[in-house]
């Protein structure tokens, strides 16, 4: 029985929503406190037992590239300024897997993002990590989850979330029949439906373990939602010739694609870190009397 080893991460996106910021800069590395987001995925994905992690990149993202690479130069000067701490944490991050990095020459959507990893995947199961989506989960993480579901099947599994349904516009939908706790099979996916249109208000969460099946799907998916080749529209396909399965996500989720879900986790995870906790809190409440905030 195969393993999931290999996760797919796409990065091209160019990031219009947090522009200017992203006009030179990754959007997945703009920091929560002092870590990229990209970081939080790249954990995320390792702590669920990934040991190879393909991005899925394009013009403008080297800074990506170099942020899990070594930088020697970095590291030389902060030996010298006898700042040894520095230089184990940096490391770390080169170190956390394997890392491969394959250029979307052209943006045609998420599903022409996975078709784009196709030979270095092969013929074994992969996951996908959408860096919009933070998913904080310290007991087991959400790709772990997709993982143990996985295991038990040998088929692909989504990870949902359950929206309010006027979101539903914003997400890929799926409808689906309970087998077990927490588990259901697939019965019909849509992207991003309006609210009328909406079978259900489980909503795809940005983390999916797929078969490589999926690929020959996507070649035979004309162009969806946006004129873009949506991996959503090939599951539906997908789901025609073998089974997939759905499982309701536990964690805390941001939308760190939009400037709102952003501060909303830098604030929280911030209060949950011990070095900035006490400081949020003094912060907030100096905040709420200096703009009387009942
Ligand atoms: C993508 C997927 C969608 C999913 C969403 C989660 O949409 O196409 O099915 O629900 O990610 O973040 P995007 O947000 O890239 O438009």
């Amino acid at each position: 029985m195969f393993k999931v080893r290999k996760a797919v991460i796409p990065v091209a996106g160019f990031g219009t929503r947090f522009l200017p910021a992203t006009k030179s800069t990754p959007k997945e590395m703009l920091p929560i406190v002092d870590k990229p987001i990209i970081q939080f995925i790249v954990e995320e994905a390792v702590n669920s037992g990934i040991e190879t992690i393909i991005f899925i990149t394009g013009r403008h993202k080297r800074a990506i590239e170099d942020y899990f690479d070594y930088t020697p130069e970095l590291e030389f000067t902060l030996k010298k300024g006898g700042k040894e701490e520095y230089v184990e944490k940096i490391r770390e991050i080169s170190n956390l897997a394997d890392f491969v990095y394959v250029r979307q020459k052209e943006q045609l959507g998420l599903g022409h993002a996975i078709l784009c990893a196709e030979s270095v995947i092969g013929n074994e199961p992969f996951a996908v990590l959408l860096g919009d989506e933070l998913i904080i989960n310290d007991e087991k993480p959400a790709l772990k989850q997709l993982i143990d579901v996985f295991d038990k099947f040998s088929k692909s599994v989504i990870g949902t979330m359950s929206v309010d349904r006027e979101d539903v516009y914003k997400y890929g939908i799926v409808d689906g029949m309970e087998v077990e706790e927490n588990i259901k099979l697939v019965k019909y996916l849509v992207e991003k439906p309006s609210p009328q249109e909406a079978p259900s208000t489980d909503a795809i969460a940005g983390r999916y373990i797929l078969t490589h099946k999926v690929f020959d799907m996507l070649k035979k998916t004309p162009l969806g939602k946006g004129g873009e080749l949506q991996l959503t529209d090939a599951l539906q396909r997908l789901r025609e010739i073998e089974a997939i399965y759905s499982t309701e996500l536990e964690g805390k989720r941001y939308d760190t694609g939009n400037k709102y879900g952003y501060l909303e986790a830098i604030l929280e995870i911030a209060m949950d870190r011990e070095d900035t906790a006490e400081f949020v809190k003094n912060l907030i409440k100096k905040i709420s009397t200096e703009y009387s905030i009942k």
